[in-house]
């Protein structure tokens, strides 16, 4: 087989056969087809597409092409979830807690962030002493102890997409669902759940800009789990404006905290609760509830502090600090170092998600290289938010820096313009906002 074939049909738009897709994967994994001719397939696949039988294909070789976490030590389906990628995306560290009161496992593999979209894994490594580079034998401790499991993918967890997917970012091929549903796809198979739900972002913020874009792509990836014996829900969230109230680690974290002891806003909420219940009910520990009946559950125990206490045993079972009142020690402390003020009096009517990341990562908040330092205590808290009346004068968000951190003006100043495009001010209300668009099983 030459792998010059294998990009002419596909470039002639012929499906690609198993054995062809077999050839080209393992090729990638052992660094024997060059760069050039890995990127030529991916730009024809971009452009002609994939079918239901190719992109499983794919999936499934990405997935074995390193190891493959064996979880079937645990009792029960332990769960995983996947979100697309957002700003103030901090749903994770409530949701694994939460999941543990209902007795359901979470292995979660995040990974680190790069660009606008905030890692999970710096999310937590934002408290003291945190652990997230765990072994396969700590992995196991943990599932079966806690249940609840959070750490960074090993090198080896679907090594073919890792060689993808640093292609994918530096010749203009990111952007295509077959790639994207068999990128994540891959990873979600090779860390071992046996359950799944994805958060599929929507919005500037997000890599699917509109609804049409989020529902393909959920059911590219639905169609793959199902495939793959990996049982498999999507929610499409709204990512056009950052989730809930602060962006940046330590501020995200500190949000985690209230949201846990019963403060949460309410788009977070509604997000998480509606992850939870699919997540509970797929892993058979519903009790014979219905999804409404698991939601207003999952109030009561963000509520009367029982995902809190999960969420305190999580940090200290990782190597965490949390004070004697039980509240998490993070690296750094934010320091609310300028407000930006509305230009206008009127509705906000679009805070966008994508600006309001890159301003972040000016503050020091992402990265823009794998290598770029971060400052855990950077981000921004937004004090107004789409459908919110404000008056001329008024504080849209303020500008947080690290205590011990020192910004150049000039980031601080090109942060401030970022936001000021972000806002929208109208004389019209918006339409109202709903942060959980769509479910599909
Ligand atoms: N996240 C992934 O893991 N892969 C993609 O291709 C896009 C987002």
């Amino acid at each position: 087989m030459e792998m010059i074939d294998i990009i002419l049909d596909k470039r002639y738009g012929k499906a690609l056969t198993d054995e062809q897709i077999k050839y080209f994967v393992t090729g990638v994994t052992n660094a024997t087809i060059p760069d050039y001719q890995i990127s030529s397939l991916l730009m024809a696949i971009v452009l002609n597409g994939m079918d239901e039988r190719e992109m499983t294909t794919l999936t499934l070789e990405m997935a074995h092409s390193g190891e493959v976490n064996d979880l079937s030590y645990l009792d029960g389906i332990p769960v995983d979830k996947h979100s697309t990628g957002g700003v103030g995306d901090k749903i994770t560290p409530i949701l694994i807690p939460l999941l543990a009161t209902f007795d359901v496992t979470t292995v979660k593999l995040s990974g680190r962030g790069l660009g606008f979209t905030g890692g999970t894994v710096d999310k937590f490594e934002s408290i003291a002493g945190f652990n997230a580079s765990l072994t396969p034998e700590k992995i196991k401790e943990l599932a079966k102890g806690s249940k609840m499991v959070i750490s960074g993918q090993t090198a080896n967890l679907a090594p073919a997409d890792k060689v993808l997917y640093a292609l994918r970012d530096v010749t203009g091929t990111v952007d295509s669902i077959p790639l994207i549903a068999s990128s994540i796809m891959s990873k979600k198979i090779a860390g071992g759940a046996k359950a799944l739900v994805l958060d599929v972002t929507c919005g500037s913020g997000a890599f699917m800009k509109n609804v049409d874009d989020a529902r393909a792509l959920s059911e590219a990836m639905i169609k793959i789990g199902k495939l793959a014996g990996l049982k498999t829900c999507a929610i499409i969230t709204d990512m056009d404006q950052p989730l809930g109230r602060c962006v940046g680690n330590v501020l995200e974290m500190q949000e985690v905290y209230e949201t846990l002891t019963g403060r949460g806003s309410s788009d977070v909420i509604a997000v998480v609760t509606a992850l939870a219940a699919k997540l509970v009910s797929l892993s058979g520990k519903d009790n014979g509830m219905i999804e409404d009946e698991i939601k207003a559950e999952c109030i009561a125990r963000l509520t009367d502090g029982r995902a809190l206490s999960r969420y305190v045993e999580l940090i200290l079972s990782q190597g965490g600090s949390v004070n004697s009142q039980g509240s998490p020690l993070y690296v750094e402390r934010p320091f609310e170092s300028m407000f930006v003020t509305s230009p206008d009096t009127g509705y906000i009517t679009r805070v966008r998600a994508d600006l309001i990341g890159k301003a972040s990562v000016k503050l020091g908040a992402g990265r823009l290289t794998k290598e770029s330092a971060l400052d855990y205590g950077a981000g921004i808290c937004l004090y107004a938010k789409v459908g919110d009346n404000v008056r001329r004068g008024d504080r849209l968000c303020s500008i947080c820096t690290g205590e011990g951190a020192s910004l150049p003006e000039e980031a601080l100043y090109d942060a401030m313009d970022l936001i000021h495009e972000a806002y929208e001010i109208s004389d019209t209300a918006p339409e109202s906002h709903k942060a959980v668009i769509d479910v599909l099983s």
